[in-house]
């Protein structure tokens, strides 16, 4: 298997500044030695280019509109790209707008491909604002509704279907974030939100169980891992950090089990944000998180 790693160096969905340092974080933090070491064929594309974040107000509810679909639209051809040739695609974020680009390439390639996409976002918020609700305008809180094909016009259809993906293809896990008007999106559309009350309450074993139950053999299993799903305290590197996340076991449960699926076939890694790291000690607990969604295990060769 090969893994291909796609850096996106930008920070041109957010409000703070220095997501864009993500990609740097995440290779000097030992991604592509980790994969090399689990016997992975690794290759570094190195990073897309894209214009510069202008740092403007928001326009009709959006900001940087033109910057995100460029960018989007650099992540979406490549992730293409290394999907026609067969490989793994491992997007190093940027923030989480991109997951707009990554993720419809990869629901255009499962509709050729004859498979079932399944999404699992990894998050403290549910990102499932759009133009008309959005409290900041930034599309790193937008990219699920673009997904869904309730966002800005230039964001939706890239999959070649109004929607990339339907409310029962994607499941939340990690969940305390959500903005008032997205509480209604998510009732008006079904979303499976496994938020951090479900997680007290059931655990992350019965939750994984649950959210994994329908993935067979013919399932593209895409992970969307936003850092600041984690704790603050363990991933103190993200702009937009919320207390009260898993605890580190936990998400490394929640990794294994999907890694034992043995259908984890795209992950976009984003929202890393050196500028407020500590001693890059979020980019070496993401690449710890990859190992264990690429199959590492403590007892097993
Ligand atoms: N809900 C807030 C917003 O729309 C925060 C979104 C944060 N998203 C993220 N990918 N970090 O602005
Ligand atoms: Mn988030
Ligand atoms: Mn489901
Ligand atoms: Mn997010």
């Amino acid at each position: 298997k090969t893994v291909s790693l796609i850096g996106a160096p930008t920070d041109v969905g957010a409000s703070v500044r220095g997501a864009g340092m993500g990609p740097d974080a995440l290779r000097v933090a030992g991604l592509f030695e980790m994969l090399r070491d689990h016997r992975f064929n690794v290759i570094d594309h190195g990073n897309l280019a894209g214009p510069p974040t202008p740092w403007t107000e928001p326009k009709g509810g959006v900001r940087h509109l033109e910057e995100v679909v460029a960018w989007n639209r650099a992540v979406f051809d490549r992730v293409a790209a290394v999907l026609a040739a067969g490989q793994t695609p491992l997007l190093m974020g940027g923030d989480h707008c991109l997951a707009i680009g990554s993720i419809s390439a990869i629901a255009r390639h499962c509709r050729y491909a004859k498979k079932k996409l399944r999404v699992i976002w990894l998050d403290a918020h549910t990102d499932v604002n759009n133009e008309t609700i959005s409290p900041s305008g930034n599309v790193h809180g937008m990219p699920v509704s673009c997904l869904l094909g309730y966002g800005p016009k230039p964001l939706i259809g890239w999959s070649g279907q109004p929607a990339a993906l339907t409310p029962e293809d994607i499941d939340f896990i990690g969940i305390r974030s959500v903005d008032n008007d997205e509480k209604q999106t998510i009732r008006r559309l079904g979303l499976q939100v496994f938020d951090m009350r479900h997680l007290d309450e059931h655990g992350m074993r019965n939750t994984m169980i649950e959210v994994l139950q329908d993935v067979d053999d013919d399932t593209h299993l895409h992970v969307s891992f936003d850092l600041d799903c984690l704790d603050p305290a363990d991933a103190p590197g993200v702009g937009t950090g919320v207390r009260g996340g898993p605890t580190y076991r936990e998400m490394q449960l929640c990794m294994e089990m999907i890694a034992d699926t043995g259908r984890l076939s795209s992950l976009d890694v984003v929202e890393i944000n050196p500028a407020l790291d500590v001693r890059n000690r979020t980019a070496e607990l993401a690449v710890e998180f990859i190992a264990s969604l690429f199959g590492a295990s403590t007892l097993a060769r």
